[in-house]
C-alpha cells in the first residue's frame, strides 16, 4: 500500500462514522417533544415552526434531560442534566451553548456567530446581571417559535423590531426600575420621523432602532464607543445615506457625509473633538429624524448661533425668504457644507453670496447698503493691517509704541461683532459695531505716525520726511472722517 492510501483510510473511516451519527441523530425521535405534543402542550405546538426544531435541536438541548427515553421522570431527571425552566438571568447561558464562544457540532454545521460576548458587554447584559427582570435573548427573540431573522414574522425583523424594543422602552413603570432618568418617548417620536413612517408602511430599509444602536452590543448613549456618541454619529448615518445603491430608489442626495466632514462643523467635531459642534442628529433630531423644513432651519441653527438667528429673524430677509420658501441660513451657508465665512461673502465679487440675488446697480435698492457694509468691514481689516505695519516700523526705529500695539488687538472684538451684525442686513448695526474698532485703528495710526515723526524730527535734516508724513496724517484723517460721515448716513 502506498502512503496516500495509508493516510486516506482513517480519514474515510472518520467520514463514514460522522455521517453515520448524523443520520442516526436526525432519525432519533425527540421523546420530550413527542410526549409534550401528545399531552397538547403549547410549547410543543409552537416548537413545530421553530427554526431550532428544523435544525434538529431537541427540547433537551435547552432544558437538559434525556430526550431518548419515554418515561417522564427518567427524561426529566436532574441526574440527566434536566434544569427545568431556566430563570431569566440563566437564559443567555442556555442559548450561549450554541450561540456563544464554545465550539459545538451544531455551531460549526450552521456557522453560528458568537453573540454572547457582545450581549454580556452591552447595557442590556449589565442590566440583566443586576436584575433577573433585565433584558435577555428571549425578550427580543421570543421562545419556542423562533424563526430566521430574515423572516418577516420575526420579532427582530426591521418592521417589527421597533415594537419589540418599545415593549420595554415605552414602558415607564418597567424602565424606571433600572434608570428613572431615561426618556421613554423614543418609539412615539420615531413614528413621526421619515424613518418611522417608511418603516410603518412596511419598508425594511429605513433606519430602525437597531440600525443606529446595534443589536447585541447596545451601549449607553454617553459611552464614547456607542454608535450614537456624537463623534460616531456621522458614520452611523452614512452607512445608509452615503450608499448610492441602497438609497437609489429614494431619489435623495447621498453626499451629506462627504460634505459634512469638510464643513466647519465636521472639522470641529471629528478633527478637533469639539463636542459643541453639531453632528447629524443635532440638526435632524435623534428619533424624530426629519429634514428641518425651510421654516424651521433658522431655529435649528439658532439653537447654537442665537445672535445670528435673532438678527436674521428681524431682518428684511426673514419674510422675503419665507415667501420664496428659501431655507434661511442655509441659502448663504449651505446645510452640510458650511464653510468658514469671510468678508468676501459680502459685496458683488466672485466669492460673494449677495450677488446671487442682488444686482450691483441702482435698480436694486439693496446695492448701496451692501457696498457700505462691505466698505465698513474692509476699513476695519485694512485699517488694522496698515496701523500694525506703521507701528512695526516705529518699533524698528526704536520708538516705544507698546500701548498702541496693545490696544490695536481689541479691534478684533469689533470685527467679530460686525460680522455677527451682518445678519441684520442693514447699515446702522454693522457700522455701530465697527465704530469702536475704527476709532482704535485711527488712534493707533496717529500714535505710530507721531512716533515716527518724532524720530525723524530728532534727526535733523529730515524735515522733508516730516512734511510727507504730516501730509499722510491729514489724508488718513480725512479718510476716516469720510468713513464716519458715510456710516452715519
Ligand atoms: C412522558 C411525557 C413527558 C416526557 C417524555 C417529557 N415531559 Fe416534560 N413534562 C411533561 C408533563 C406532563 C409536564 C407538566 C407537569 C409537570 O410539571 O410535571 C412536563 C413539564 C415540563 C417542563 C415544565 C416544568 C416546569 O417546572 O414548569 C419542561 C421544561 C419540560 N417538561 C421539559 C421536558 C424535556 C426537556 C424533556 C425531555 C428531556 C421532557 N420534558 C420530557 C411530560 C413529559
Ligand atoms: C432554544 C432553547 C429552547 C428549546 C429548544 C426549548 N425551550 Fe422551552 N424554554 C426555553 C426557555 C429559555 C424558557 C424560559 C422562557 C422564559 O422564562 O420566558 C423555556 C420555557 C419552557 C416552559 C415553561 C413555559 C412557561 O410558561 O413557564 C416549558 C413547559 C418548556 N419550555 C417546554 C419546552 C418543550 C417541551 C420544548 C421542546 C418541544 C422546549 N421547551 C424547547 C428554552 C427552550
Ligand atoms: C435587545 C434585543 C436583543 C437581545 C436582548 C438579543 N438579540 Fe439577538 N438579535 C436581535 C436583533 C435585532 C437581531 C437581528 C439584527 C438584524 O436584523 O440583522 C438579532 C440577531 C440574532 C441572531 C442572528 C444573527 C447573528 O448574529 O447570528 C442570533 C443567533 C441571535 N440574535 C441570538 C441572540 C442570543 C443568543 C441572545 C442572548 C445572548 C440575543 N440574541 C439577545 C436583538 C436582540
Ligand atoms: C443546541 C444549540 C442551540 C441552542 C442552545 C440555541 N440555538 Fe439558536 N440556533 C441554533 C441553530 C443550529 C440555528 C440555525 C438554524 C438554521 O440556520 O437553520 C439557530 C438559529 C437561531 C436564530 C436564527 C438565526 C438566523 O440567522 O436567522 C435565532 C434568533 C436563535 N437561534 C436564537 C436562539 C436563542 C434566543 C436561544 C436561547 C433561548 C437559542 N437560539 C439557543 C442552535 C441553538
Ligand atoms: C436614526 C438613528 C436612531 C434611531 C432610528 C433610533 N435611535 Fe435611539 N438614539 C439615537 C441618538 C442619536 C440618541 C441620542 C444620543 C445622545 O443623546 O447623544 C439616541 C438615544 C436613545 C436612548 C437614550 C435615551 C434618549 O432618548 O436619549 C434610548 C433608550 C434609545 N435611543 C432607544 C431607541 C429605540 C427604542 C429606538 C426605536 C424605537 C431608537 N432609539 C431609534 C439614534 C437613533
Ligand atoms: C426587556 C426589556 C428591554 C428590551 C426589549 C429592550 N431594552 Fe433597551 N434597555 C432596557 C434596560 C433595562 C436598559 C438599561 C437602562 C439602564 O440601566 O440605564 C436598556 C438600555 C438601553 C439603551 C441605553 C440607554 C442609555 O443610554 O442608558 C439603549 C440605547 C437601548 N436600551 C436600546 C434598545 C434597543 C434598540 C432595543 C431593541 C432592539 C432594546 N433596547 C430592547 C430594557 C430593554
Ligand atoms: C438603515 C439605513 C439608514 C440609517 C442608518 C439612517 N437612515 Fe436616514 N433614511 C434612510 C432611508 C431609507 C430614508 C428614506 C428616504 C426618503 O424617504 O426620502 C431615510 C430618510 C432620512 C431623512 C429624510 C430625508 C428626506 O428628505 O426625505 C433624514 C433627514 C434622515 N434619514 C437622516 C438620518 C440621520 C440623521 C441618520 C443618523 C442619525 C440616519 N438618517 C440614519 C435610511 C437610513
Ligand atoms: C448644521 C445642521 C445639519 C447637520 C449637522 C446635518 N444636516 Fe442634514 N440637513 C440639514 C438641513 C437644514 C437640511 C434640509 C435643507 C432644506 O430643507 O433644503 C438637511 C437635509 C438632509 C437630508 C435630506 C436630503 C438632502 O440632502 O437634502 C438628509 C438625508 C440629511 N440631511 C442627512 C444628514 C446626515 C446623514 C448628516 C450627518 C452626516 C447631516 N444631515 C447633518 C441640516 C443639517
Ligand atoms: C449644536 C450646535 C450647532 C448647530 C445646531 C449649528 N452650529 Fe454652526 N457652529 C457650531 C460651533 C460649535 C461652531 C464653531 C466651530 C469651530 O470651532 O470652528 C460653528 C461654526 C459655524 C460657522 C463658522 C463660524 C466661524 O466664525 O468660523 C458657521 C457659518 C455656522 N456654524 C453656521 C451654521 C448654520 C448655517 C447652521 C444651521 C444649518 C449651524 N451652524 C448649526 C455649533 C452649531
Ligand atoms: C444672506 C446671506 C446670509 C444669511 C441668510 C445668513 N448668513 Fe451668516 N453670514 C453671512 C455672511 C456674508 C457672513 C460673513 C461675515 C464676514 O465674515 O464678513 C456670515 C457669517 C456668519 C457666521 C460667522 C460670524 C459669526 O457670527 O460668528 C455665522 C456663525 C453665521 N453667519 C451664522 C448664520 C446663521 C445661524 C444664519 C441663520 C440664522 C445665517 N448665518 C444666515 C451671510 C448670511
Ligand atoms: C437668496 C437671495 C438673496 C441673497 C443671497 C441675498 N438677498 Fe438680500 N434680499 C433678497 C430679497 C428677496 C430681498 C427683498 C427684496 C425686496 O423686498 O425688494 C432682499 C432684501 C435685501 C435688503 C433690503 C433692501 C431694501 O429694499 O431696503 C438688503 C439690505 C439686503 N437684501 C442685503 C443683502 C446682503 C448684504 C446680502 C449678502 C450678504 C444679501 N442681501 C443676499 C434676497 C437675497
Amino acid at each position: 500500500m502506498d502512503q496516500k492510501i495509508l493516510f486516506g483510510l482513517p480519514l474515510l473511516f472518520i467520514l463514514a462514522f460522522a455521517s453515520g451519527t448524523q443520520a442516526q441523530k436526525s432519525q432519533t425521535v425527540d421523546k420530550c417533544y413527542s410526549c409534550h405534543r401528545d399531552i397538547g402542550s403549547d410549547e410543543a405546538q409552537a416548537y413545530k415552526n421553530d427554526i431550532h426544531f428544523k435544525a434538529g435541536v431537541t427540547c433537551a438541548d435547552c432544558h437538559g434531560g434525556d430526550p431518548t427515553v419515554e418515561d417522564q421522570d427518567a427524561a426529566m431527571s436532574p441526574a440527566k442534566g434536566y434544569i427545568g425552566v431556566p430563570k431569566a438571568s440563566a437564559i443567555p447561558q442556555v442559548c450561549g451553548k450554541c450561540h456563544g464562544p464554545s465550539k459545538t457540532e451544531l455551531k460549526e454545521k450552521f456557522r453560528l456567530d458568537d453573540v454572547m460576548d457582545d450581549f454580556k458587554a452591552s447595557v442590556h447584559g449589565r442590566a440583566l446581571s443586576e436584575s433577573n427582570d433585565g433584558p435577555q435573548c428571549v425578550s427580543c427573540h421570543g421562545i419556542h417559535n423562533i424563526v430566521s431573522i430574515k423572516d418577516r414574522r420575526s420579532p427582530v425583523y426591521p418592521t417589527n423590531v421597533t415594537k419589540t424594543c418599545a415593549k420595554c422602552h415605552s414602558n415607564p413603570n418597567y424602565m424606571k426600575k433600572f434608570n428613572p432618568g431615561l426618556p421613554v418617548d423614543q418609539y412615539e417620536k420615531y413614528l413621526t420621523s421619515v424613518h418611522g413612517k417608511r418603516n410603518q408602511s412596511g419598508d425594511p430599509k429605513a433606519a430602525t432602532c437597531v440600525s443606529c444602536h446595534s443589536n447585541h452590543l447596545i451601549r449607553a448613549v454617553k459611552d464614547p464607543r456607542s454608535p450614537v456618541y456624537p463623534t460616531n454619529i456621522p458614520l452611523t448615518c452614512s452607512k445608509c445615506h452615503s450608499n448610492k445603491m441602497y438609497m437609489a430608489e429614494y431619489h435623495i442626495p447621498t453626499n451629506q457625509y462627504d460634505n459634512y466632514v469638510q464643513s466647519v462643523h465636521g472639522i470641529a467635531l471629528l478633527k478637533n473633538s469639539d463636542l459643541s459642534a453639531p453632528a447629524c442628529n443635532s440638526c435632524h433630531g435623534n428619533h424624530g429624524a426629519v429634514p428641518p423644513g425651510a421654516a424651521s432651519v433658522a431655529s435649528v441653527c439658532g439653537t447654537c448661533h442665537q445672535a445670528n438667528a435673532d438678527l436674521f429673524d428681524k431682518s428684511v430677509h426673514k419674510n422675503a425668504f419665507a415667501k420664496a420658501k428659501l431655507p434661511g441660513c442655509v441659502v448663504c451657508h449651505s446645510n452640510h457644507l458650511v464653510k468658514p465665512p469671510s468678508d468676501k461673502m459680502i459685496g458683488f465679487g466672485s466669492a460673494s453670496v449677495c450677488g446671487e440675488c442682488h444686482k450691483d446697480n441702482s435698480s436694486d435698492s439693496a446695492a448701496s447698503t451692501i457696498l457700505v457694509m462691505k466698505t465698513t468691514l474692509d476699513s476695519l481689516t485694512n485699517g488694522q493691517k496698515d496701523a500694525s505695519a506703521l507701528l512695526a516700523h516705529a518699533e524698528q526705529l526704536g520708538m516705544d509704541v507698546s500701548d498702541a500695539s496693545y490696544s490695536l488687538r481689541s479691534v478684533n472684538q469689533s470685527l467679530v461683532e460686525s460680522r455677527v451684525q451682518v445678519h441684520a442686513f442693514a447699515i446702522a448695526p454693522v457700522v455701530s459695531a465697527a465704530q469702536p474698532g475704527l476709532k482704535i485703528v485711527a488712534d493707533a495710526q496717529k500714535s505710530a505716525l507721531g512716533a515716527i515723526n518724532e524720530y525723524y524730527f530728532r534727526r535733523k535734516g529730515l524735515g522733508v520726511a516730516t512734511l510727507v508724513i504730516t501730509l499722510l496724517v491729514v489724508l488718513l484723517y480725512l479718510k476716516i472722517k469720510q468713513i464716519e460721515r458715510k456710516s452715519r448716513q
